[in-house]
């Protein structure tokens, strides 16, 4: 294929939105158009409030939307225009049939080629972003040939898995460890991934631009988001150890991150790990290796889930069990909803589970995240599990808590200092760098007494706050 002038992205979400931005900063000469079936969120890409906080986007966007970067609905006509095809539709967990709550539901990724299929007059290059199963482009390879009524058109299909992470996608973008393209061992294979990694050589140095077979590049990606995860589960696990032994999780990590061969990235202890992605990637690979026959496989990595639900569950107990066993009628503040730092995403954010642990318990809370409005923090609360990701419920889906329940007990406030005033205690869910300027002194003057700190993140000057007056209980560290 000759340089490629025109890309068109099918799913305008955290990563077809941000990476279609640098793609078309790079590339000033390729005309890139976004499209969504979702109307407000084409729609607010096309604003100046985008549908995604991400630090660093906005100037990204600013730069080439309008020139060479595009928002549209017109899914169809876009496509049958481009000649590189990006699938970054969203791959949830499957909600019901065979391998339901484990396996990818592929019902987007299969609408978004039969589509693609029906409107391409000229040959393209489909390049899987989305995060798939393992073999998933020779599924979609027959869903794309089979339904095409052009027999000269033809389709070559790449996995091109996205490992940016929220909160620092431009980052991840502008300076990629690798990036990864998986093509068939053929002759149109090689000329497409060449097609396509001369896309990312316009900023990406050669040596970081990875070639590997179709299901090396599939598995990788699953794979990836496993180990990062079972990373987060081991030290979670060890957190738990060092509160019964009066060993320190931050020490342990920082004496485990200095040996070289496992360096010292993700050995944060957390009230455990949230995002969109972990858990159903490690699902879908649960699944797969089920599906294979290699169950002792399947029970490793689903290991590293149960860990994740013991430390919510685990930093909950430790909640109730200090107050004197019982939060009932209690004020608790919760400080941070989103998964993790710099983003307003709560996709599986561990703080849905520990307040409705705390809920359960009959606390009163009082919600403060910088980034994440009122009704995103109730719509979390009052719905069932992966709803946000399937508008179609099936039926039978756990409600658990309805929302006249979560309007008696939760309160949203849009300042910290009033979350937590005249509460009990507070609870750190996420990382946000503003807790740690509080003025505590103010924060403690303001609260019931005895003051709880609870800090899920480890965080605050623990020394500090007890030489202020709080109680203060630490993931993984002494009292
Ligand atoms: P998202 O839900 O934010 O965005 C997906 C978008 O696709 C939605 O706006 C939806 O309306 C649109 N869509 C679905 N079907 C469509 C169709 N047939 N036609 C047009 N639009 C359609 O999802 P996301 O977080 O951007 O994730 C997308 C994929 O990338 C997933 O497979 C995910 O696992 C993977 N991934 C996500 C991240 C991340 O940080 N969120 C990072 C790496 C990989
Ligand atoms: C993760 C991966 O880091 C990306 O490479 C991948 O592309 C992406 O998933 C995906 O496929 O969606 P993301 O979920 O955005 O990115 O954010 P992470 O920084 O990985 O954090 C995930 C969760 O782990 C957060 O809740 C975070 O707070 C938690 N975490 C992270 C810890 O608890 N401890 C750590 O040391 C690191």
């Amino acid at each position: 294929m000759a340089k490629p002038t025109r890309i068109c992205c099918i799913g305008a979400g955290y990563v077809g939105g941000p990476t279609m931005a640098m793609i078309a900063l790079k590339c000033p000469e390729i005309i890139v158009t976004v499209v969504d079936l979702n109307e407000s969120r084409i729609n607010a890409w096309n604003s100046e409030t985008l549908p995604i906080y991400e630090p660093g986007l906005f100037e990204v966007v600013k730069a080439c939307r309008g020139k060479n970067l595009f928002f549209s609905t017109d899914c169809r006509y876009h496509v049958a225009q481009a000649d590189i095809v990006f699938v970054s539709v969203n791959t949830p967990t499957k909600m019901s049939g065979v391998g339901a709550g484990k396996a990818a539901d592929l019902a987007y990724w299969e609408g978004a080629a039969r589509m693609i299929a029906s409107v391409s007059t000229s040959s393209k290059i489909i390049v899987e972003k989305s995060t798939v199963p393992v073999k998933t482009a020779e599924a979609i390879g027959k869903v794309l040939r089979r339904n095409c009524p052009h027999p000269d058109v033809q389709f070559e299909i790449l996995s091109n898995p996205e490992f940016l992470a929220e909160g620092t996608a431009i980052q991840d973008l502008t300076n990629p460890d690798r990036v990864l393209i998986g093509g068939k061992e053929t002759e149109s294979g090689r000329a497409a991934v060449a097609a396509l990694a001369s896309v990312y050589a316009h900023w990406v140095p050669a040596e970081r631009i990875l070639c590997a077979n179709l299901w090396s590049a599939e598995l990788s990606k699953l794979t990836a988001n496993a180990m990062l995860a079972q990373r987060i589960s081991s030290v979670n696990s060890i957190s738990a150890l060092c509160e019964a032994t009066g060993a320190d999780v931050q020490q342990v990590a920082h004496a485990l991150g200095t040996d070289s061969r496992i360096g010292p990235k993700f050995l944060n202890a957390s009230v455990g790990f949230g995002g969109s992605c972990f858990q159903k990637d490690i699902l879908n690979l649960v699944y797969i290796c089920e599906s294979v026959g290699l169950k002792r496989v399947a029970d490793y990595w689903h290991s590293v889930i149960q860990i994740n639900d013991y430390q919510k569950h685990r930093f909950v107990e430790m909640v109730i069990g200090s107050m004197f066993n019982t939060v009932s009628g209690k004020k608790i503040a919760i400080l941070g909803f989103a998964f993790k730092k710099d983003t307003g995403d709560t996709r599986e954010t561990p703080a849905i589970d520990v307040c409705h642990g705390l809920i359960a318990d009959d606390a009163r809370l009082s919600i403060y995240d910088p980034q994440v409005q009122q009704d995103q923090i109730f719509r979390d609360l009052s719905m069932p599990k992966f709803q946000w990701d399937h508008p179609m419920l099936p039926n039978g889906a756990q409600v658990p808590f309805s929302s006249r329940e979560i309007d008696r007990t939760v309160s949203v406030s849009s300042d910290p200092y009033k979350a937590c005033a005249g509460s009990h205690a507070l609870c750190v869910m996420t990382e946000w760098d503003e807790f740690k300027a509080l003025d505590f002194d103010r924060i403690f003057a303001s609260m019931s007494k005895p003051a709880f700190v609870f800090d899920g993140r480890n965080i605050l000057d623990h020394e500090r706050l007890r030489s202020i007056g709080f109680i203060v209980y630490a993931l993984g560290k002494p009292l």
